[in-house]
């Protein structure tokens, strides 16, 4: 029967707190969007943790990463330039723990991410917009110089691939004997690296690690272009076996697939990331593409892409909405 191999969990777990209860998020079938009867796809549901995004579990390996090497206590100012997700788990993370933040982030994210910021207790700086999360790191760096903050810096801390490494891939390997096809978004690489690194390493060459990255001068918020000039100091190259471009009209026109035929309620990011695997999906006969939905959609409903008319999302001039 259709269903057969999947398993369902009695019980989403117990847990002492909800940063405890980050990760094992749930994977779920496409079975509309799946090109071929063969080729599986898999959405892992990222957004299903605490605060929507798969940025829980890397906030919550930073601070702890921090906390092991003695390089914060209770009441450390911390301080992080992020396009929204990492500060939003941050603010959740750091608002239970007790260490005051700060974040730098550019001036046009949508304004759920201000309020949910806000919400958590976190002080919000802004950068340049037309500068996007490049400009928010380099405004970041400059305010890190007087030595007040710890910024933990997930561009280039290991504790973000890590995060990702011990955990979505071991969840995902749990789950699925073969994988063909790893895809996620390009932001600061740690989901790429992190889960491309295990999965090399239990699948071998046979799995192959796939951004998604956004056109050049068409920003999906969350993800980056490798040729926009900077290469965050984590990401190895080597464990990428190809890059495939997405337009932000696809990105938001495949977010509407993803909720209108499977019922997924996602980020634009994800539209982007689910566009790329069902292309990867289209060149295989059989095996498992895995992808990752990075956050839900809570934050871009002022956007409006999720109830205008499918043909006005088709048309629509992609630069007005972000
Ligand atoms: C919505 C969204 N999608 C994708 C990503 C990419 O993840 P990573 O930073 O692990 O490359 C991010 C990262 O911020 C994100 O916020």
């Amino acid at each position: 029967m259709a269903l057969e191999g999947l398993r369902q969990k009695a019980s989403g777990g117990r847990y002492e707190d909800i940063v405890q209860s980050i990760g094992n998020t749930p994977l779920v079938q496409l079975k509309r969007l799946s090109p071929k009867p063969g080729v599986k796809i898999w959405a892992k549901l990222e957004s299903r943790n605490p605060t929507g995004s798969v940025k829980d579990r890397v906030a919550r390996a930073l601070i702890e990463d921090a906390e092991e090497k003695g390089a914060i206590e209770p009441g450390q100012s911390i301080l992080e330039p992020t396009s929204g997700n990492t500060g939003i788990s941050l603010a959740m993370i750091c608002s239970r723990k007790g260490y005051p933040l700060k974040v730098v982030m550019p001036e046009n994210v949508t304004p759920e991410r201000t309020q949910l910021l806000q919400m958590y207790g976190a002080q919000i700086v802004y950068s340049e917009g037309s500068k996007g999360s490049n400009g928010a790191v380099e405004k970041a760096l400059q305010m890190a110089q007087d030595g007040r903050y710890y910024m933990p810096y997930q561009y280039g801390n290991m504790a973000n691939p890590n995060a990702h490494y011990n955990g979505t891939a071991l969840e995902i390997i749990e789950e699925l004997d073969e994988v063909s096809a790893f895809v996620a978004g390009l932001g600061t690489g740690g989901t790429l690296m992190g889960n491309g690194r295990r999965l090399k390493e239990t699948f071998g060459d046979a799995v192959k690690i796939v951004a998604a990255e956004p056109m050049q001068g068409e920003p999906v918020q969350g993800l980056r272009s490798l040729d926009d000039g900077f290469i965050p100091p984590i990401i190895d190259i080597s464990i990428l076996d190809r890059k495939i471009f997405v337009t932000n009209s696809d990105a938001i026109l495949w977010t509407r697939k993803l909720l209108d035929e499977e019922g997924i309620f996602a980020g634009v990011s994800s539209g982007a990331i689910a566009r790329v695997a069902v292309r990867i999906a289209g060149e295989l006969d059989e095996g498992n593409v895995v992808f990752v939905v990075a956050d839900d959609g809570w934050k871009y409903l002022s956007s409006g892409i999720y109830t205008r008319p499918l043909d006005e999302i088709e048309n629509l001039d992609s630069t007005v909405w972000w």
